[in-house]
């Protein structure tokens, strides 16, 4: 069994992303530039924004962030995405969900400018992506993809069981992994709260991803000797006893399945380390015009 070293990757990303942007800066050109909308206070969106905030720090990108109290709104939520869309100076944002229920959140998502979308949530990335043109990769299936790129794990023909199908990580990644590329030229099933025989599923899966939201719902009878797991999961459980009264852990049980896997990623230390890079690559590619040219 190998750990995959999510924290290794991110920061070798990390470092080829401020080689860039030192690049960018020698020829004349500025920084690019991430802005960030935060509505509300609730604390693990505060965490992970403050981490993007911090990430575009490290390497050296301008960022912005916006934050409103909980009781904005729509029509104020829409006024601010409508600036940062017209504002130049500004390459992308995102606008972190989830939303107090007043707010429609599929309406705020049309609301931004797909070149600007850097979070890859608008249907015009979302369809892009399913069709393999170019777009913004929704920030979790890219961490997967480089993930899986980096450990140089073979993809071709190999069965890839998804469980999740959520619009975030799911979904995309199923279609990702399916699709005639490297990564890609699996067999993926996707598998969620209805599926039946759900164990035989993941027990046929050479590459499994769990996104599920259920702490180490994936257990080591589960899975085939010698899988991949990919842990999306996040969550957080009581620890009585701990610092801070409760730990972090994914949606699966890294004890009893690390032995059993080839490879596999930790929680924390795996696919979320990745995650706020892929942002990173996102907004470089949008400063760049890599994506829609004008
Ligand atoms: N909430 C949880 N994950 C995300 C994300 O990747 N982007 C945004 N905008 N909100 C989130």
């Amino acid at each position: 069994m190998n750990i995959i070293d999510g924290k290794k990757l991110a920061s070798d990303i990390r470092e080829e992303l401020s080689r860039e942007v030192q690049e960018i800066l020698r020829s004349g050109g500025r920084a690019p530039h991430l802005a960030a909308v935060l509505v509300g206070a609730d604390p693990a969106s505060q965490v992970y924004v403050r981490n993007k905030v911090r990430s575009c720090e490290k390497v050296g990108f301008r960022s912005t962030l916006v934050q409103k109290p909980a009781d904005i709104t729509e029509s104020e939520l829409l006024a601010i995405v409508d600036g940062l869309n017209r504002d130049e100076s500004v390459d992308g944002f995102i606008v972190q969900l989830p939303l107090p229920r007043h707010i429609n959140e599929e309406k705020i998502t049309l609301a931004i400018r797909p070149d600007k979308d850097v979070d890859g949530f608008h249907p015009v990335n979302f369809g892009r992506m399913a069709q393999g043109l170019p777009c913004y990769l929704p920030a979790t299936p890219a961490g997967i993809l480089e993930m899986i790129r980096r450990y140089e794990i073979p993809t071709d023909g190999k069965e890839v069981v998804v469980v999740g199908r959520s619009n975030i990580v799911g979904t995309p990644i199923s279609i990702l992994l399916s699709r005639k590329a490297y990564p890609g030229n699996a067999t993926v099933t996707m598998c969620h709260s209805r599926t039946k025989g759900l164990a035989a599923h993941i027990h046929r899966a050479d590459i499994l991803v769990a996104a599920i939201g259920s702490p180490e719902f994936i257990r080591g009878d589960m899975v085939k000797p010698g899988a991949v797991v990919i842990d999306v999961g996040m969550n957080r459980v009581e620890a009585p006893g701990s610092e801070t009264g409760y730990r972090l852990c994914g949606d699966v049980d890294f004890e009893s399945v690390a032995p059993k896997a080839s490879l596999i990623t930790p929680v924390p230390g795996g696919v979320g380390q990745l995650t706020v890079v892929s942002l990173l690559v996102n907004t470089l590619k949008a400063a760049r015009r890599e994506v829609y040219r004008d």
